[in-house]
């Protein structure tokens, strides 16, 4: 399924019959195999995903957690332009990938959806970040994931060559004690980075703050 798409770089929506072209919305090849590699790494059996879109990200995640070999795994994805602006496709790659079982479906915008988990007491391995993009967008996403995610856990952020993504991840690094793990090459469409949430508790006093 992933080789089809990635050399085809089209889907056919069966919801309307709407011709997608993939990229550069989706990551690529590169990136996906990247995000695989941190779900092997990590041993992950819970993942979460804000920005569905074509599902080709879901596809690398889910690959990945299928090679750890849990049969409790399971890969929760939040998107509200699922069925909008995405016609289901991304929905559809997955049934067709047999996936249906492994992942979870939330049809919201992460901003309202994450605070939800976090009062459900949901917890995740890894995240990875490719939704909204805006800097308030991705701060709250961060904000909400270093709750979810476990201590020392992993949050896969793409389009780190957005001025305001890589600001919204400047506060956790100077701020929260979070690490950089990896930095892609420099790329016009999809540089990612590869956080590490911090490992001790967040003790900081009230008036603590280092300018970001
Ligand atoms: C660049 S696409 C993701 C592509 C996907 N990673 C792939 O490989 O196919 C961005 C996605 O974020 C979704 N999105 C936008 N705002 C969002 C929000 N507030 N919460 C969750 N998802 C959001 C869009 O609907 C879109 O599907």
């Amino acid at each position: 399924m992933i080789e089809r798409l990635v050399r085809d770089g089209t889907v056919v929506a069966r919801s309307d019959g709407t011709v997608h072209s993939v990229f550069p919305v989706a990551v690529g090849a590169a990136e996906g195999e990247a995000l695989r590699a941190w779900v092997l790494r990590e041993g992950a059996t819970q993942t979460i995903e804000i920005g569905l879109g074509y599902g080709i990200s879901a596809l690398f995640v889910c690959d990945g957690l299928l090679a750890n070999g849990n049969p409790a795994a399971r890969h929760v994805v939040v998107d509200p332009y699922q069925e909008t602006r995405f016609a289901g496709c991304g929905l559809q790659v997955l049934a067709e990938a047999r996936l249906t079982g492994v992942v979870e479906y939330y049809a919201e915008a992460s901003q309202v959806q994450l605070p939800r988990f976090v009062s459900e007491g949901r917890r995740f391995d890894l995240a990875f970040i490719d939704g909204n993009h805006r800097f308030d967008g991705v701060f709250l996403d961060l904000v909400y994931l270093g709750r979810l995610v476990r201590t020392g856990g992993i949050v896969f952020v793409d389009d780190y060559q957005l001025p305001a993504v890589a600001r919204a991840t400047s506060f956790f690094l100077t701020n929260l004690g979070w690490t950089i793990e990896e930095v892609s090459a420099p790329d016009d469409f999809h540089q990612w980075v590869v956080l590490r949430t911090a490992e001790i508790p967040d003790t900081r006093p009230f008036d603590y703050y280092v300018d970001f």
